[in-house]
């Protein structure tokens, strides 16, 4: 067995454990990052594409941003669709700030680099991997790999395995509390050869269903359909998928999509899931790992970069300054937002969906909040005050 020690061991390297093994290494503290899929697989996975204007700071701030500032398309606004007509919110009037859109591949791609010019320790295509004695004095992390165990003894463990990780899956049973919810659709994403023919973002209400049309750089856009949950990804030609999104996004003005080549496709399914607490013993839980939110209201990847903000920040109290405080609250502080995000993301999933089983009532009542959001400023201001991203400290 080959031991190794560090300060903090991180499991995962998506957007929250890479962000975290850096932000700890500007503090002076060591980490050792341990992730299951190759280097390529974790830089190529396609997912989320809107950064908060706050993630923007953050990014800025721990010196990862050339790139995203020389790449990144800065976006003052988003239209919000009703049935063909697009009404603009103007996020930067509303509220002085915008997001930007930059894959978050491509903010996996500058933290790996980062790390790696920086001598960091990031393990890729690690074998079956534990955590043990997490609330122990030292707990530790086990990769077994090809009939060998390497032991990493940590201060720390944080949990950045998303959804599926083994993190979550270690805390006890009875301490955890789960709260989520189903939604009765799932987003058809695809990813086309097509230069944007808008400026911003579309997110259209159509009674055919919710679309929704992103972009990820001046060639290449990113277009989602509602459909359900066991949509069948084989039965939908190229063909049926543009002109489905045809059908759902022209606009009475004369805009359409512009087609190209389809690249990916894929169906993803839409919950909202939280646990509490975040912290057991001597392991913390971060992004995917403790909550998702459904993607309408474009907040996983900045959730899980607020995350880690403050573990980092607590973890640097604590071995700066002997202060435990901060890591003690850990869970209240980022809880707070978490809930926040939840519920900007349910509110916007709800205004923008076709609910099949709907009331007759609640549909008009729908057509009145999309109507509200669109013509009010203060309704306007609360969606882009929101969409933009609340302070980290909120
Ligand atoms: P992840 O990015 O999931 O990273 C976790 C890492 O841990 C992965 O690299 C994984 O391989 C690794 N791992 C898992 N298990 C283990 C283990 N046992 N040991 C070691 N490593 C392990 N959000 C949006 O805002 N907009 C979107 O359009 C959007 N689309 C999405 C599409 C899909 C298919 C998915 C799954 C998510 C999408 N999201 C989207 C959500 C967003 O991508 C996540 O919120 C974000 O990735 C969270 O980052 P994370 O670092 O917490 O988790
Ligand atoms: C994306 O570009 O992938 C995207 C944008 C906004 C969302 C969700 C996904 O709300």
């Amino acid at each position: 067995m080959a031991r190794f020690e560090t300060q903090v061991g991180i499991v995962g390297a998506g957007p929250a454990g890479l962000m975290l093994s850096h932000l700890l290494h500007l503090h002076g503290i060591h980490s050792i990052v341990i992730e299951i899929r190759s280097r390529a697989y974790c830089e190529e996975r396609v997912r989320a594409g809107v950064l908060e204007q706050t993630s923007v700071d953050m990014l800025r701030d721990c010196g990862v941003a050339e790139r995203l500032d020389r790449e990144g398309l800065r976006h003052e606004g988003i239209d919000i669709g009703v049935n063909g007509i697009p009404h603009r919110i103007p996020f930067v009037e509303l509220t002085g700030k915008c997001v930007t859109v930059y894959g978050q591949q491509e903010v996996v791609k500058d933290l790996i680099a980062r790390r790696i010019a920086d001598g960091g320790d990031l393990r890729f295509e690690c074998g079956d991997v534990s955590l043990h004695e997490i609330d122990g004095a030292r707990p530790c992390i086990r990769v077994a790999n090809d009939g060998s165990v390497d032991e990493i003894r940590c201060d720390y463990i944080a949990g950045c395995d998303g959804f599926h990780g083994i993190s979550r899956a270690t805390f006890p049973p009875d301490v955890l509390r789960v709260f989520e919810r189903d939604y009765p659709f799932a987003w058809l994403g695809i990813l086309a050869e097509a230069a944007p023919s808008r400026e911003e973002l579309l997110y259209m209400h159509h009674e055919r269903g919710f679309a929704l049309y992103s972009m990820r750089s001046p060639r290449i856009t990113r277009l989602y359909l509602q459909c359900r949950p066991d949509e069948d990804i084989q039965e939908w030609s190229d063909d049926r998928i543009w002109s489905e999104l045809q059908m759902r996004l022209s606009c009475s003005n004369g805009w359409r999509p512009t087609e190209g080549r389809i690249l990916q496709k894929g169906v993803t399914g839409m919950r909202s899931f939280v646990v509490e607490p975040l912290q057991y013993g001597r392991l913390f839980l971060a992004g995917d790992a403790a909550h998702i939110v459904p993607p309408t209201g474009a907040k996983g990847m900045n959730l899980a970069l607020a995350d880690v903000h403050h573990l980092a920040e607590a973890l640097r109290a604590l071995y700066r300054h002997n202060d435990h405080s901060k890591l003690n609250d850990y869970s209240t502080t980022c809880l707070r937002r978490i809930w926040m995000a939840q519920r900007f993301s349910w509110w916007m999933t709800s205004l923008l969906h076709r609910f099949e089983d709907a009331l007759a009532f609640d549909h008009k009542r729908q057509l009145a909040e999309l109507e509200y959001v669109t013509s009010s400023r203060a309704a306007a201001t609360c969606l882009a005050e929101n969409y933009v991203g609340l302070p980290l400290h909120c």
